[in-house]
């Protein structure tokens, strides 16, 4: 995680100190504000941002893969539930400097673990680090985990146990040089989990990632939308929930659910206002892929997330393809080429693609991201737009290109649309 995430940097070194809100120490208070940070992916930083301020988050500043915000229980709950480019929402409670690893166990056990956790219930540990002292990240957390079993033993003879798949409690420990954050995860399993895509193909893409390349496109929600490469369909789904205002967390438990403080009330209140918010859908989306293996897996993951109806699948080849209209917004997750043995065949694949997109989709503008840079440059035509991203551990850029609608003639579409050729 960035370095960055230290946001307590005006500590003194001997000091401990429970951030200024503890959250779950004031849940007897109204309003009680707090410091959540939301993870999300290189890159969405400024749309999470702008997810955020709608759903009510104030003080939001923008990190590097998180942003970190002021908000009550509310926004936390909302926060999980609606953010589309959100990985993991954290609310940091304690934070401490430690110059060694028994500092690290002693400041943990000072920590009063009964406000969060009894000896039934279960916890697990994740642990980031990017410090020399502690740079076994496993290592750092076991040392909590002892520190924690610890203190409830001393107390009780018994203590909570560790489980990783499930756990009641999901704590987790940042480690940056000599700083310590400890923040409770809201989320559970992370968020691109949206709970649909129990089908997948080969490289799906990350349902936090395809939202916010389907939101970075700039899409209206009005004009058609193409996934010409489906694959498992997410390009699509997470068009259509957008569009629908459909909440990517509706199908989901949160790890906030199993929280001492948990206002059940609250949580059905917030999912019933986010039901009542749907909408109609009246854009096309197109999905398809010449892959029928991929057309009914996206099928599959389409009725489950509640979309199928607003999806138009189809088996096909892009490069033999046509538009359905004069204009649309094209989103294209070619394969990168690492299974191909020639890189003439992924270069003449992304030629074949840029040549398509000149000659047949004037009018449309094509959002391809790939990790395979050489590649992209074969596509012939100018990108207009560039943006650095991450596909799991692939650097990718996704390039925008537009294929304006002139007066020269190009290839007729099938409604007689006349194309053309940008270059
Ligand atoms: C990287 S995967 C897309 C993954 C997808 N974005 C997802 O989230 O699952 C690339 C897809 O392109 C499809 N494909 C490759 N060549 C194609 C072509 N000429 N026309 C249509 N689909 C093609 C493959 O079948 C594969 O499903």
């Amino acid at each position: 995680m960035s370095a960055k995430l230290a946001f307590c940097a005006g500590l003194n070194h001997s000091q401990f100190l429970f951030l200024h809100s503890p959250y779950l120490r004031r849940m007897n208070e109204q309003p009680t504000y707090f410091d959540i940070v939301a993870k999300t992916q290189f890159g969405l930083e400024e749309l999470l941002a702008t997810e955020l301020r709608a759903i009510g988050a104030t003080d939001i500043e923008l990190l590097t893969r998180a942003v970190k915000y002021q908000g009550d229980k509310s926004v936390l709950y909302r926060s999980n539930l609606c953010l589309r480019t959100a990985l993991k929402v954290l609310v940091p409670f304690a934070s401490f400097y430690a110059h060694h690893e028994n500092q690290l166990y002693r400041r943990v056990r000072q920590i009063d673990w009964e406000q969060y956790l009894t000896t039934e219930q279960t916890f697990a540990i994740d642990a980031t680090t990017n410090s020399e002292i502690f740079h076994h990240s496993k290592f750092t957390a076991l040392k909590m985990k002892d520190a924690i079993v610890d203190q409830f033993r001393d107390k009780y003879g018994i203590r909570p146990s560790v489980d990783t798949n499930n756990p009641d409690l999901r704590i987790n420990i940042h480690v940056h040089d000599k700083l310590v954050t400890l923040s409770l995860d809201s989320s559970g399993a992370t968020l691109d989990r949206r709970g649909y895509r129990l089908d997948r193909t080969e490289a799906p893409m990350n349902e936090v990632l395809a939202a916010g390349i389907v939101m970075l496109s700039g899409w209206d929600m009005q004009s058609d939308l193409l996934d010409p490469m489906c694959g498992s369909g997410t390009f699509g789904i997470e068009a259509a929930m957008l569009a629908a205002n459909i909440a990517p967390g509706r199908l989901r438990v949160f790890g906030f659910e199993r929280w001492k403080d948990f206002d059940a009330t609250l949580w059905r209140n917030i999912k019933a206002d986010a039901e009542r918010a749907e909408r109609p859908v009246t854009a096309k989306i197109w999905s398809s892929d010449l892959d029928p293996e991929a057309i009914e897996v996206s099928q599959k993951n389409a009725r489950r997330a509640g979309v199928e109806g607003m999806i138009d699948f189809q088996l096909g080849d892009f490069l033999e393809s046509l538009p359905h209209s004069a204009r649309g917004t094209i989103l294209l997750n070619p394969p990168y080429g690492e299974r191909l043995q020639w890189e003439e065949d992924i270069i003449a694949f992304y030629k074949e693609i840029g040549n398509r997109l000149k000659h047949h989709y004037a009018g449309h503008t094509a959002w391809i991201i790939s990790a395979n840079a050489e590649a992209l440059k074969f596509v012939g035509l100018r990108p207009s737009r560039k943006i650095k991203l991450f596909n799991g551990a692939l650097e990718c850029r996704l390039q925008k290109f537009e294929m304006f609608a002139g007066s020269k003639g190009g290839a007729k579409t099938e409604h007689g649309f006349n194309g053309l050729d940008t270059d």
